[in-house]
Parts: C-alpha cells; sequence; structure tokens
C-alpha cells in the first residue's frame, strides 16, 4: 500500500440530513478518504457532494482527497428509491448511475467506482466491469468491489483488464474475517476496506487483548481494534462516526501509531495475538 494511502475512510452512509455537515467536517478537519454510494436506501450521495465542495472551497486540494463511490445493483435499492432508470441493460443502468455520481459529487474524475455487491450471475459481475473498465481513466481513477467472496474475486480478477484495487468488505466472524480473502489481496497489491466492525464482532469487543492494547496506548478499546486491523497490513478501515470529537480522535489515534516506527515496533507482539485472535474466533 502506498505510504500517503489514508487508514481511516469516513463512510457517510446513515447520516441522513447531517451527511452535507459530517462530511465536510471530516474532510475539512482531518479525512483524506471520503466513501459513499449512489444507493438513496443508504447514502445521500448529492450531500455528500455538498458537504465535499465546501472542504473544497475551503481550501482543501482535490488532489489531496480520495472519493469513492458505488454502483448498485436494483435488487439491493428500496423499490422507490433507485436513482436510475432499472428497466435497461446492465449497461445503461451502469453508465447512467456514474453519470448521476459525478453530477451529485460536483466534480470530473472520481478515485475509485465499487461494485457495491455482486450480481445474482457472477457472469454479470464482469459484464458489469467491463463497463467500469470504459470509465477509466478519464473519469475514474480506479475500479473496485464490495461483498465479494474470494472465489468472486478471483474469478473477477482472472478476467479483468483493468484489475480491482480495493475490496469493501464486512470484517466479521461469519466470513472468517477474510483471512484468506486479504491474503490474496495482499499478494497482489489490493487494498482491504474494513466496515462495521464495532457491531459485528462482540467476542473481538470485549477481549483482553483489546483491553490491554487500548491501555497501552491510552485510547478507547473501538480505536484499539481499528488499530490492530490496520496493522494487520494492506488495511483500511471504514469510520463511519457522526460525532466529530470521536473522528478526530480516531484519526489521532492511528496517525500516532502508524506514524511512529518506534510505537507501531513495540505494537508488534500484539498484533501477532491479534492475528491468532482472530483464527481462533474465525473457526
Ligand atoms: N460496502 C458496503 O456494503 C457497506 C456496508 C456498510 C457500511 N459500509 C461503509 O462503512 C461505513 C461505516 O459503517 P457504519 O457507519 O455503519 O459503522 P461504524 O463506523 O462501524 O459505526 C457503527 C457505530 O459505532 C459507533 N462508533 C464509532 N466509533 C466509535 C468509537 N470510537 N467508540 C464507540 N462507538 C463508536 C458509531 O456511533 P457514533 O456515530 O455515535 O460515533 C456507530 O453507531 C459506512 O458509512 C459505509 O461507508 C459499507
Amino acid at each position: 500500500m502506498d505510504p500517503n494511502t489514508p487508514l481511516l475512510v469516513y463512510g457517510t452512509a446513515w447520516k441522513k440530513g447531517k451527511t452535507a455537515e459530517l462530511t465536510g467536517t471530516a474532510v475539512r478537519s482531518v479525512f483524506a478518504a471520503v466513501d459513499t454510494a449512489n444507493y438513496p436506501t443508504a447514502c445521500s450521495e448529492p450531500l455528500t457532494g455538498n458537504g465535499i465542495a465546501v472542504a473544497l472551497k475551503s481550501g482543501i486540494k482535490r488532489s489531496d482527497l480520495f472519493i469513492q463511490i458505488k454502483f448498485t445493483r436494483v435488487w439491493a435499492h428500496e423499490r422507490d428509491k433507485i436513482p436510475f432508470n432499472p428497466d435497461q441493460s446492465i449497461k445503461g443502468q451502469i453508465k447512467e448511475s456514474i453519470q448521476q455520481s459525478l453530477e451529485h459529487l460536483h466534480v470530473d474524475y472520481l478515485d475509485a467506482l465499487l461494485l457495491h455487491i455482486p450480481f445474482a450471475e457472477d457472469s454479470d459481475n464482469l459484464v458489469g466491469w467491463k463497463v467500469f473498465e470504459s470509465f477509466v481513466p478519464l473519469n475514474i481513477r480506479a475500479l473496485s468491489v464490495s461483498s465479494f467472496s474470494l472465489a468472486q474475486l478471483e474469478d473477477l480478477y482472472a478476467n479483468a483488464t483493468i484489475k480491482p484495487s480495493i475490496i469493501q468488505n464486512c470484517f466479521y466472524r461469519e466470513t472468517g474475517f477474510d483471512i484468506d480473502l486479504r491474503e490474496f489481496c495482499k499478494e497482489r497489491g489490493i487494498t482491504y476496506h474494513a466496515y462495521w466492525m464495532i457491531k459485528h464482532i462482540p467476542e473481538a469487543s470485549t477481549s483482553k487483548l483489546l483491553a490491554s492494547v487500548a491501555k497501552k496506548l491510552k485510547v478507547e478499546k473501538e480505536l484499539a481494534f481499528y488499530i490492530l486491523v490496520v496493522g494487520l497490513g494492506g488495511t483500511q478501515v471504514l469510520d463511519g462516526s457522526a460525532k466529530p470529537e470521536r473522528m478526530l480522535r480516531g484519526l489521532k489515534a492511528v496517525n500516532e501509531v502508524f506514524g511512529s516506527r518506534a510505537v507501531l515496533y513495540e505494537l508488534q507482539p500484539e498484533i501477532e495475538k491479534f492475528r491468532q485472535l482472530l483464527l481462533e474466533l474465525a473457526v
């Protein structure tokens, strides 16, 4: 992973009417990467765009900000919230959705486009991917996937001309914490985005390891968790806090650890124990 890659990505989902304000706060104060989706069921892309516009007006450079969007297939949308015309080909849906994202976000390029969830038929993943590829590099810089299994990722990777550069997955027990998938990604330079960690891993958040890392780093255990997940390597964490003070504390804590060789060195035994803990919880 590029050493300048932000380790926390601000997640704009479920912020409703506060999306613009929280996105603007996140970008102006700390976050160099923002995740959104043309998916009105959970995200307001137009409000995310307003927040980004305010931040850019305040002096943040577009080139210092990483904006990633998603195309969400029809099945996942609430029926009355599908933003594009669903009665057209996959190609038409994707083109219309990307055009809308560019308009919502008031930018002329996006840093990454994710296929939000796989299609019902694996073969359609490649059909959609070929449409994605037609937008690179002019409007979209990099292509990525979300909620993919290792088998689906391997299949797409083998057949794609432009290889996926990010996978965004729920980091939880049900998928064995994606241990094999993350290994596949590491070997190919694909960044792993972990989401929904706090809600979905009560066993990890109540573990003694987390409590001891939190004490050592003088942070709350949720942040110790983020730090250990980033410490696995090749990983970024989606932070969707709606509390500005929490956003700031999170980024400060992560940057202090990963910005200091000495602190990171000191943390290696705990990171190794964390790998073990995940192996134990995954079975
Ligand atoms: N690709 C996908 O399908 C997918 C699915 C789900 C999510 N995502 C992405 O992941 C992002 C994050 O998801 P999310 O917003 O549901 O989850 P989240 O960031 O994991 O936050 C979940 C809950 O944890 C709380 N929390 C956050 N930091 C905390 C801390 N330091 N201490 C205690 N509680 C803390 C938050 O409360 P407060 O708000 O009060 O801080 C929030 O209620 C989304 O915005 C989206 O970008 C992607």
